[in-house]
């Protein structure tokens, strides 16, 4: 275990050759007391998780980390996954010189491919409360060795062709500096905003009960993503997942 001051709090950090998911054991820590900012990191995962329960290709490559938050104001809840993109956008920038984009509502995308997705998971107690928050980020760093799996060889990317674990550990440092930083900014939204590459756009969006094709318009202070439907409705989605058009 190696520890990082993050905002005059230590962070308690472990790294593991593999695991299934450094989100699933981040999330059994949490019940049994860890720390805030308590983190795990795999070199690779056997079971990596993604968004709506999908798998995350977990290779040796990328980086697989998880990250805990406690004691959350219920205000920033909504901000988490935001902050998160935010902070791994900054992070891949000052660590690989890599400018990435924020497709809504949290994949990076970096020459109009996928390089990094965020699964912030929350734990709950018996009683209901909200015991923390998982964050988990993993970013492809350079190509697997064999290549990425034929399912999402033409979306994925990675923002070098070379993996080293001296850039790991400063990519996991710098998201974890710029977390603190924009976690509960006032500035978030707007970065989050400047970072985005779908305003203007034309997109399909996909809810687990429809489908349907939009422009989208803005992204509001609560990272809504608000949209002009083709029969000319205003929308604002507030989750589900959504692809831009080409033509
Ligand atoms: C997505 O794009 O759907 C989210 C992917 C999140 C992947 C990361 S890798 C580290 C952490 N552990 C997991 O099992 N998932 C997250």
């Amino acid at each position: 275990m190696t520890e990082l001051c993050i905002n005059g709090k230590k962070a308690e950090i472990s790294i593991y050759n593999t695991l299934p998911s450094t989100n699933a054991l981040l999330k059994e820590e949490c019940k049994n007391g860890a720390p805030e900012y308590r983190t795990v990191i795999a070199d690779c995962q056997t079971s990596g998780r993604g968004r709506l329960g999908r798998s995350f290709c977990s290779d040796i490559g990328g980086l697989y980390m998880s990250f805990l938050i406690r004691n959350i104001n219920q205000a920033d809840i909504i901000g988490i996954t935001a902050a998160a993109g935010v902070s791994a956008a900054e992070a891949i920038k000052n660590v690989f010189n890599v400018a990435c984009g924020i497709k809504w509502v949290n994949d990076l995308i970096y020459n109009e491919k996928k390089v990094c997705g965020i699964l912030a998971e929350g734990v709950v107690s018996d009683d209901g409360n909200i015991e923390g928050v998982v964050i988990g980020i993993g970013v492809n760093i350079a190509p697997p060795k064999n290549g990425f799996p034929d399912e999402i060889k033409d979306i994925a990317g990675a923002v070098s062709d070379v993996y080293t674990v001296e850039k790991r550990n400063a990519l996991v440092r710098e998201i974890l500096m710029s977390f603190a930083r924009n976690f509960g900014s006032s500035e978030l939204a707007d970065k989050y905003r400047s970072l985005s590459t779908v305003i203007g756009k034309d997109i399909k969006v996909i809810t687990p009960s429809e489908t349907y094709y939009a422009k989208a318009l803005e992204i509001d202070d609560f990272f809504g993503l608000t949209v002009m439907t083709e029969d000319g409705k205003k929308k604002t989605l507030r989750s589900g997942e959504i692809s831009i058009r080409t033509k």
